[in-house]
């Protein structure tokens, strides 16, 4: 779904590491203080009211205390604007002038051409054509739609007639590209005259979270039969991917932590002019995991505002567990029967839509008042089937105590224990989501993560590679991985120690390590005792060693009823050596005590 036309190369991902400036990006999101080396703020990623997110500028890593999540700037740039890695890199190259390798026309062969060129120009063209129509302009004046707001949406009229866009543009740019962009077609008939496909028609034009224009969506202003026609679904134009209007939207979410999803394009501009700033359109289409994804990004609540006729609100039942399992709270307004979001507030006025949206109610609750109407605590079978239901919805509420609070109301409900629901609910499953504070951490992991941190930090000095740990010592799935990329990068640099940057350049964003990574180097317990790294490596050895003789005797066993005796000696040696070792070291230091 990428439009990028530049070349990732190494070099430009490089040249962005180097340039970003990791408190020039937070700030730009939320109000930093200075606290010695670091700063210290509200976490942009979740609601909190007291600071837990913490910026060191020298290690190029944030970290929030809060809610767990930590990395670089790339990664801190990526989760609050929704960009992925290619548009990131992008964008933060335009923002820091680094220049952009473009892609050369040989390399790039049949791939497809930069289409987002063509889909501004017809952008650009499509409002200049409402601007000169008085007609289309006054279709939007009497619905309400504020001439602001048609700037801010960037709304636009494609006149009626077969070649005005195909015209306008064909000498600019191929038709073929008119064509791939699917701004014009051509018929079997007369292959040869391209004709636009929008034709009187009010466009919407479609970006994605990060603000690039991938179609457009256009309302017939006569009497089609098609009342939309919206870009015919490509690599780049996917509905199930985007949200009409996020990109205008995405900063009033992030602030209120709160989305109001409704069905259309007009209820989006209906609600902006409203007052709601916080409207996204999942275009008529069943909402997807990919469109709740993009919403948990930048909210922990979504309002559903989809039409109040049965389609809507079998579309709202059908997105419900799509937005549950994503962790998102969420409301559903009463939108009165026959109307949408839009209507109502032509009907009724710009407040009678903010109190309805106001007063929603949470949509779990509804829907369990609705599975489980009073009548079926007198009859055994309804009661069965209610039950199941219930626990069907409240299966993907991924936060235990959340599923049980509700699993109570509907066990009361319905007039059962509320251990008997909790089973099917799938109650043993559940910890909790993690909130505020971070997880208590094993006493394994503890040492595991404090050899990593010590290595890392650069506050005491560090033995060569060769006298480090095999990998395999490390339990910690993650704490391995980055002590992997760690010894990989300090061997090829022959003993000198890596860079936090290098190490996580390498272990990438994708993930948990990374978050660990940015705590362990932002935690204030970085400073060490004397001869602490190398207690602490000493017990990681020991430890590995007794795991690893505890496997060399069930290998052995196992070599020696093979008959195997090649493979036996070579684990009889292996197995001699870290006795040695081992009660080497027990003698040694009992020696000496
Ligand atoms: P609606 O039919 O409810 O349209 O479809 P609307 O947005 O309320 O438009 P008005 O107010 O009647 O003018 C809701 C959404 O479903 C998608 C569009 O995104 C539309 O905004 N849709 C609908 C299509 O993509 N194609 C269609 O043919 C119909
Ligand atoms: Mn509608």
């Amino acid at each position: 779904m990428t439009l990028h036309n530049i070349q990732l190369t190494p070099q430009l991902v490089q040249a962005v590491r180097d340039a970003v400036d990791i408190v020039d990006i937070t700030s730009e999101y939320t109000k930093l203080t200075k606290a010695g080396r670091r700063y210290k703020g509200l976490c942009p990623l979740h609601k909190e009211k007291t600071p837990s997110f913490s910026v060191d500028p020298d290690q190029g890593l944030f970290y929030c205390f809060g809610c767990g999540q930590g990395g670089d700037a790339i990664k801190l740039h990526q989760s609050l604007s929704g960009d992925d890695f290619p548009a990131a890199i992008e964008v933060l190259a335009r923002r820091y002038g680094i220049a952009l390798p473009k892609v050369s026309e040989s390399r790039r062969g049949p791939v497809e051409p930069d289409l987002e060129r063509v889909l501004e120009e017809a952008a650009g063209f499509f409002q200049d054509q409402l601007k000169k129509s008085a007609r289309v302009l006054d279709y939007l004046a009497r619905r309400k739609i504020p001439e602001e707001l048609i700037e801010r949406f960037g709304v636009g009229y494609a006149p009626d007639g077969w070649r005005n866009l195909v015209g306008a543009l064909g000498t600019r740019f191929p038709l073929r590209e008119l064509e791939a962009a699917g701004l014009a077609a051509r018929s079997d008939k007369r292959p040869d005259e391209p004709y636009d496909r929008f034709r009187h028609r009010l466009m919407f034009p479609i970006r994605n979270a990060a603000g690039r224009l991938v179609g457009f969506g256009g309302r017939t202003l006569g009497d089609d039969q098609a009342k939309y026609i919206n870009t015919s679904e490509t690599a780049r134009f996917q509905k199930g991917y985007l949200l009409y209007g996020l990109d205008v939207a995405k900063r009033a979410i992030r602030d209120q932590r709160r989305a109001f999803l409704v069905e259309g394009y007009f209820d989006v501009l209906g609600a902006a002019a409203a007052g709601l700033e916080t409207s996204v359109a999942s275009m008529g289409t069943a909402l997807t995991p990919e469109q709740a994804r993009l919403l948990k990004r930048f909210a922990d609540e979504v309002v559903v505002g989809y039409d109040g006729d049965e389609a809507g609100e079998k579309a709202f039942r059908r997105s419900l567990p799509t937005l549950l399992s994503e962790g998102l709270t969420v409301r559903r307004p009463p939108i009165p029967p026959g109307e949408d979001p839009d209507s109502w507030r032509r009907k009724e006025g710009d407040e009678a839509l903010l109190e309805l949206v106001d007063g929603a109610e949470d949509a779990v609750m509804l829907e369990i008042r609705r599975l489980v109407p009073d009548r079926v605590r007198a009859e055994p079978s309804l009661q069965a089937q209610a039950a199941r239901q219930v626990a069907e919805l409240l299966k993907p509420i991924p936060d235990g105590i959340l599923r049980y609070s509700y699993a109570r109301v509907a066990a009361d409900r319905l007039g059962v224990p509320v251990d008997l629901l909790w089973r099917r609910v799938g109650g043993e499953r559940g910890a909790p989501a993690v909130e505020e504070p971070a997880k208590p951490r094993s006493e394994v992991r503890s040492l595991e993560e404090r050899v990593v941190q010590l290595l890392l930090a650069g506050t005491v000095e560090i033995p060569p590679p060769a006298e480090l740990p095999a990998e395999d010592a490390f339990l910690d799935a993650e704490l391995r991985n980055i002590f992997a990329t760690f010894l990989a990068l300090y061997k090829a640099a022959d003993g000198s120690r890596p860079e936090v940057k290098e190490v996580l350049a390498q272990v990438g964003s994708e993930g948990k390590a990374v978050d660990q990574l940015a705590r362990l180097l932002l935690e204030d317990s970085v400073a060490a005792a004397k001869g602490e790294l190398q207690k602490s490596l000493a017990s990681l050895k020991r430890r590995w060693q007794q795991q690893r003789l505890r496997e060399l005797s069930t290998e052995i066993s196992r070599a020696q009823s093979l008959g195997d005796t090649q493979r036996l000696e070579r684990l009889l040696h292996e197995k001699n050596a870290i006795s040695r070792d081992l009660h080497g070291r027990q003698t040694d230091s009992g020696g000496r005590a």
